[in-house]
């Protein structure tokens, strides 16, 4: 026995506790322990029935991710699940919390399942680019039938124990001490003379049309092929003996650990955990919040108040008159609507928080109590001094005063008021209250505590916070604007716009850039270009093509036009005809000859554009490290979570590849393409980007 597993007997039944914190996941030593503990048991004569159940606040969150990409040890799960099933005596899992991956195959080698109320069961397998490896695709099916296994296992979702019991996932479901629930299901079982049931031996399961099934799935996933090859793994146990569809399984298992997806998907499953863990953080108290202010009622204000009131936060929003206070509220009371409808809050819940939990004032002296306010005004350096003069006289010392800018220096800002120290930046992004990612921007004054304060609003918000420095954009959009301006640049050697976007969707990003761009407007482009126009470099290429359009009024989908041309009712765009001439008249202006561009020279050019600011923003500490980066643009930004995140994705290719391009790209244009000094460096000590991350974990 290990001790990771707790082995008591009470009367005929034998108590397998297994006991590895935080969620009991599989690792060697908790399998060996199972193993060692069913030959305990099955050595006892006295012993009727094994009983297994968790310590702590989960039965078994899955295999230990942290043992994946390492050399297998033994016991393997597979193996373990297929000896407790066969088994001699009676087997009895007792669920509560979550019973995840490894975890519910492990309850599915029982041969009965009693689970808590509130206990939730799930093969999210497919989300670390895997699938289940431990029999969950043969023995799920044939508890549940085809159908629903392939739902469950592609979707990877959680399911309460309530539709558990209906699918015939568990047998029961008994509120009280899981260990005094499964003793007393086992001693039931024992007093009827249950037979021991083995879900292998239940009949092999109906057909469904796989190809179709395996053809949506693929499509569904946008390029991600673990849901997919999941369908193929439940199709064995419906064509196949078990002995045969567990081999096809374990077969398409190890495919898929050897993937790229694999390592990205679980680079994200880890760094979306270790973002917001910062040594600077450890030991600072974050100030109490309670009551959130907030200043402006447009989309992101209004968004932000609908994040802060789902929370559980009061909220006191500011708006300038009359109507924008109706707007505001309006816009509120919109998004708490949507929560309703999708069954996030109830009635009762949805009247209390736009009627009680939320106030729209004229008024700044109603921020009194206030103990952080975010501003989310017009983008403009004497509008924020102007609302951060009147916040500075309104709010109560101790009062948090963040800026939801998305490029002004909030050093500037900070500095215009009589407490620097309180000062901060909560960047949301649009919808705010949708949106997952809260870049928290600190400024040199920001107190080591208010920092505290926004990743302990951010974690309130559900939101994954990523710590950035001060510079024109932060991390995400600063490095937006770098692989935007990839992009044209293409475009005025020759790419098309639409190409450009098809080669994104299809690398994983939901959509193409031109198409975000028509989405989020193209005034805000132009606007940017006006801005940066007075410090221009000299030799910085800046194409000017679709500032005719927008000279012309058009602004992407809120105008009805862009990249593309929107037709009231119908979904997408379609290509603007404008744009292909736009584009030739620059060319001609500027003397290019357009050439070709292949699928892979788009995505390489762009994502090394992506990766080379990256390793800049990091170099000059804006990131605190590499993580942070892949972080922002994974949760802001839609890039494809089975890739991990540019550096991640950097690092699959290999640094020194990536390096190369750069440096080729750069013969042509050397302003634009200097390569990062952190990629050099990297590059010539052999190490890479995520080498960097497990230092600062150390
Ligand atoms: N292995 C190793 N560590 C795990 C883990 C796992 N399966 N699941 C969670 N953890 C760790 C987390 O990294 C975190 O560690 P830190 O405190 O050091 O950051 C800690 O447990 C708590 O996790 P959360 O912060 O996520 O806590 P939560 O309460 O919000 O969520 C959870 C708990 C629902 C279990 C969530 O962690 C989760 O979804 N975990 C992953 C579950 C999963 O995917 N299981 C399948 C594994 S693959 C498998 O089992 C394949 C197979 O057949 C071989």
């Amino acid at each position: 026995m290990t001790d990771k597993i707790a082995y008591e007997t009470h009367g005929p039944v034998a108590v397998l506790r297994l006991q590895n914190p935080p969620v009991n996941a599989l690792s060697q030593q908790v399998r060996q322990g199972l193993s060692d503990g069913m030959d305990r048991a099955e050595a006892d004569d006295a012993v009727q029935a094994v009983l297994i159940v968790g310590d702590g606040r989960a039965f078994i969150a899955g295999a230990d991710i942290k043992e994946f990409g390492k050399p297998l040890t033994e016991p393997n799960l597979p193996d373990l699940c297929t000896r407790i099933e066969s088994s001699p005596k009676l087997v009895v899992a007792s669920m509560h919390g979550v019973s995840l991956g490894g975890g519910l195959e492990v309850a599915l080698g029982c041969h009965y399942r009693v689970a808590q109320p509130t206990a939730r069961v799930g093969l999210p397998e497919v989300h670390l680019g895997i699938l289940p490896g431990a029999g969950g695709t043969q023995r799920l099916p044939r508890l549940t039938g085809a159908q629903k296994a392939v739902e469950a296992i592609t979707t990877g979702r959680h399911i309460k124990a309530a539709e558990a019991l209906e699918l015939g996932i568990i047998d029961r479901i008994e509120e009280g001490d899981p260990l005094e629930v499964g003793l007393a299901y086992a001693q039931d079982l024992l007093s009827q003379g249950a037979p021991r049931r083995p879900v292998s031996a239940l009949p092999n399961l109906e057909g469904i049309d796989w190809d179709a099934t395996y053809d949506n799935v693929l499509r569904k996933g946008r390029g991600q092929i673990s849901p997919a090859t999941a369908v193929r793994a439940v199709q064995a146990a419906s064509e196949l003996p078990f002995e045969k569809g567990i081999k096809r399984e374990r077969e398409l298992f190890m495919e898929l650990m050897n993937t790229d997806q694999r390592k990205g998907l679980i680079h994200a499953f880890f760094n979306e955990r270790a973002v917001s863990n910062l040594p600077e953080l450890k030991g600072v108290d974050p100030r109490p919040v309670q009551t959130i202010g907030v200043i402006g009622g447009g989309t992101m204000g209004a968004g932000i108040a609908t994040a802060a009131l789902l929370s559980g936060l009061n909220v006191v929003l500011i708006e300038m008159t009359d109507d924008a206070a109706t707007g505001a509220h309006k816009r509120i009371a919109g998004n708490l609507a949507g929560a309703l409808k999708r069954g996030k809050i109830n009635q009762e819940k949805h009247d209390a928080l736009l009627n009680v939990a939320l106030e729209v004032s004229q008024n700044y002296d109603s921020l009194r109590d206030a103990d952080l306010v975010i501003e989310a005004v017009y983008e403009d350096m004497d509008v924020k001094k102007e609302v951060f003069g009147k916040l500075d006289a309104a709010c109560k010392p101790g009062c948090v005063l963040a800026t939801n800018t998305s490029y002004l220096d909030v050093n500037e800002i900070a500095a215009s008021t009589a407490r620097p120290a309180d000062v901060i930046g909560l960047h949301f992004f649009s919808p705010a209250h949708v949106m997952k990612l809260l870049e928290i921007v600190v400024a040199d004054r920001t107190a080591p505590d208010v920092v505290a304060t926004g990743f302990a609003l951010g974690k309130m918000l559900g939101k994954v916070s990523v710590r950035a420095g001060v510079c024109d954009g932060f991390i995400g959009n600063r490095i937006l604007a770098v692989y935007r301006t990839a992009a044209d640049h293409m475009i005025l050697d020759g790419a098309s716009p639409y190409h450009i976007d098809k080669v994104l969707k299809d690398f994983g990003f939901a959509m193409g850039p031109f198409e975000v761009a028509d989405l989020a407007g193209l005034d805000i482009g132009w606007a940017t270009r006006k801005r940066k126009a007075p410090d221009r470099h000299p030799q910085e290429r800046v194409p000017t093509y679709i500032d005719r359009l927008c000279e012309q009024g058009h602004f992407g989908q809120k105008t009805g036009e862009g990249y593309y041309v929107y037709e009231e009712g119908k979904r997408g765009g379609t290509p603007n005809p404008k744009i292909p001439d736009l584009i030739a008249a620059e060319q001609a202006e500027l003397g290019i000859t357009p050439r070709d561009f292949t699928d892979a020279e788009i995505l390489r050019r762009y994502m090394c554009a992506m990766v080379n600011e990256s390793a800049k923003v990091v170099e000059e500490g804006i990131a605190a490290r590499p993580l942070d980066v892949d972080m922002t643009l994974l949760f802001g930004y839609g890039f494809p979570r089975y890739w991990g995140g540019p550096m991640k994705w950097a690092d699959i290719q290999g640094l020194p590849s990536v390096l190369a391009d750069i440096e080729r790209y750069a013969a042509e244009d050397a302003w634009f393409w200097a390569p990062a000094d952190l990629l050099k460096k990297l590059v010539a000590e052999g190490r890479t980007f995520d080498d960097l991350n497990k230092e600062a974990a150390q």
